[in-house]
């Protein structure tokens, strides 16, 4: 008796049923930890909770996929029965506890869809949409007197010259002129947004008048900075934009520029993990441009978050 026994799910399950629940959820897992650390792990754990999911759904719908076919005589009977309702067929060949086990991963699918799809959308989509920016026209280089901070304030978004209306998207660079470097200009253009969580960076020091720019929606204001502070956090920078106090985790952002029929031309932002030396002698540790909040170099960049 005990040798002829089999049990009915002897062989027949891809993975233990109890298993690939949990491989599920360690994919899962994977993949959360993947978006604020590296690629390959989010990667792996992609794969892990598609296979692991795939053979969950398999095993678990197995007994409907295997449920015994009814039966046909080989004779015919002498008396054809009424055929049975189609309900009654269906009956048949599903069990309810079957039907229910679909429904309920069908189900659970579906939930799991729209709570995890758009999660997923929101925080890696980003990484991969076009976020450039606009040059912006500030006008003269006259403007910006040698060796003195000028705070810009602009719309960085504009379609042929001419600003969006209506416009929110205002923003502020500190812009100092460092004289030439040979035949080259020398502009140090620090980006008012915070690196710990994006507050506006305020410049300490006096002010003076404001002016408009002719014919562009720029507005400068000269100021004579001892440094840049944060109202958020207390964050604080030097003149050079390095971080000097405070929970920011580098140097402020800076803009590229250009000369452009003698006009200075902003031309998109990049980070900067350190500054050493001032102005035009300034050695500056570039990086693509960063949200606030993210290490660009050393043993912290490990944890930056998924970004492009
Ligand atoms: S946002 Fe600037 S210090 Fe926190």
């Amino acid at each position: 008796m005990t040798d002829n026994f089999e049990h009915p799910d002897e062989g027949r399950a891809w993975l233990s049923p109890s298993l690939a629940p949990l491989a599920f959820a360690a994919g899962l897992i994977l993949v959360l930890i993947g978006l604020v650390t590296d690629y390959i792990v989010f990667g792996v754990g992609i794969a892990i909770a598609i296979v692991a999911g795939f053979i969950w759904v398999y095993n678990s719908s197995r007994e409907v996929r295997e449920a015994p076919e009814p039966e046909v005589a080989d004779e015919p009977p002498v008396e054809a029965a009424p055929a049975a309702p189609a309900s009654a067929q269906s009956a048949q060949r599903y069990s309810r506890g079957g039907l229910l086990t679909g429904a309920t991963i069908g189900l659970g699918a579906v939930i799991g869809a729209a709570v995890t799809v758009p999660i997923l959308g929101f925080a890696v989509a980003p990484a991969f949409i076009d976020q450039g920016e606009d040059d912006i026209d500030l006008g003269p280089i006259g403007n910006f007197p040698e060796g003195q901070y000028v705070i810009a304030n602009f719309d960085f978004k504009r379609v042929n010259n001419e600003v969006e209306a209506p416009s929110v998207a205002r923003r502020t660079a500190y812009i100092r002129n460092n004289g030439f470097v040979g035949d080259l200009p020398s502009f140090t253009i620090l980006s008012n947004r915070c690196v710990h969580l994006g507050c506006p960076v305020q410049p300490a020091g006096p002010t003076g008048d404001a002016s408009d720019v002719d014919g562009l929606s720029v507005t400068l204001v000269p100021v004579q900075p001892a440094n840049f502070s944060c109202p958020c956090h207390g964050g604080a920078y030097d003149t050079e934009g390095n971080r000097t106090a405070g929970p920011p985790v580098r140097a402020l952002d800076r803009y590229q520029f250009k000369i452009v029929n003698g006009n200075l031309v902003l031309a998109g932002r990049f980070s900067v993990s350190e500054v050493d030396g001032q102005g035009s002698e300034a050695k500056i540790k570039a990086y693509k441009l960063y949200p606030p909040g993210t290490h660009v170099d050393g043993p912290d960049q490990w944890m930056t978050p998924l970004v492009s």
